[in-house]
């Protein structure tokens, strides 16, 4: 749709190196795309919802800048890294040519995400969404539940960041479960499967048995992502469950 041809740069738990990023963009070559945009993610959702801090993100869109690159930050949880970090959303998006953020996810809303650009890229993106059949006249229903959700559900994603450690550091407890707390910066709890014969396909069906619906992070990963809906009462019945579950795998 975009006309992009991607290319991966590793992370480091969520880390891009700037000198990594610096080796990956490729010279002009006539068999090659031409490299012309620079996409950051904050929080990095596949390293658990990692805060790339600001000075690190700072680094890699001067790299970006030096090569005539554009910049895009993906900021579907830039709210929760502001909240975790205390650096204002602002901060993170001054480097940047085009940011989006969700509505949605810790801010409670039931889907809507925002795009944040210049006049004339979002004059061209509304152009983009009509061109693909995503216009809507009635969006306005759905803005006004992001207007309670950025007036009301920003600071309260510091509920959801401690629960996760809380959550973190219960699961760690239970044989045959891991999770490397140092990742648990945010709302999410990546849970590393480390008893013998544990997948995560096995692992999801058998947490369902005992009432608990996880996302999975094949091959050996579940992750547990807390929110509004999740305080401490929910979360010690679903430690209770997982406990119970595993427990059958011995008993
Ligand atoms: C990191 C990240 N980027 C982008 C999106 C897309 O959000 P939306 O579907 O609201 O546009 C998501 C949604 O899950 C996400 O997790």
């Amino acid at each position: 749709v975009a006309g992009l041809s991607p290319m991966p740069v590793p992370s480091h738990k969520g880390m891009m190196a700037p000198g990594e990023l610096a080796a990956a963009i490729r010279k002009k070559n006539l068999h090659c795309p031409v490299p012309r945009l620079l996409c950051l993610e904050n929080t990095h959702n596949r390293s658990g919802g990692r805060v790339v801090p600001l000075a690190l993100h700072r680094e890699l869109c001067a790299v970006a800048r030096d090569h005539g690159l554009r910049i895009h930050l993906d900021g579907a949880r830039i709210l929760n890294a502001s909240v975790a970090s205390g650096v204002p959303a602002a901060a993170y998006a001054e480097d940047v040519d085009t940011l989006m953020f969700c509505l949605s996810k810790g801010l409670c809303c039931p889907l809507g995400s925002v795009l944040v650009g210049s006049r004339e890229f979002i004059a061209g993106a509304n152009f983009a969404r009509r061109r693909i059949g995503g216009g809507m006249r009635q969006a306005g229903i759905i803005a006004a539940a992001g207007i309670v959700a950025l007036e009301t559900m920003v600071d309260r994603l510091a509920d959801d960041h401690a629960n996760a450690r809380y959550l973190a550091k219960h699961l760690c407890r239970i044989d045959g479960l891991d999770v490397d707390l140092e990742t648990v910066e945010t709302n999410m709890v990546n849970v590393d499967l480390v008893g013998p014969g544990l997948d995560t396909a096995r692992i999801i069906s058998l947490w369902q048995e005992y009432g608990v619906e996880v996302s999975g992070r094949p091959p050996s990963q579940v992750r547990l992502v807390p929110t509004h809906d999740h305080g401490r009462t929910v979360i010690d019945e679903a430690l209770d469950r997982i406990r119970t579950a595993m427990d059958s795998l011995v008993g």
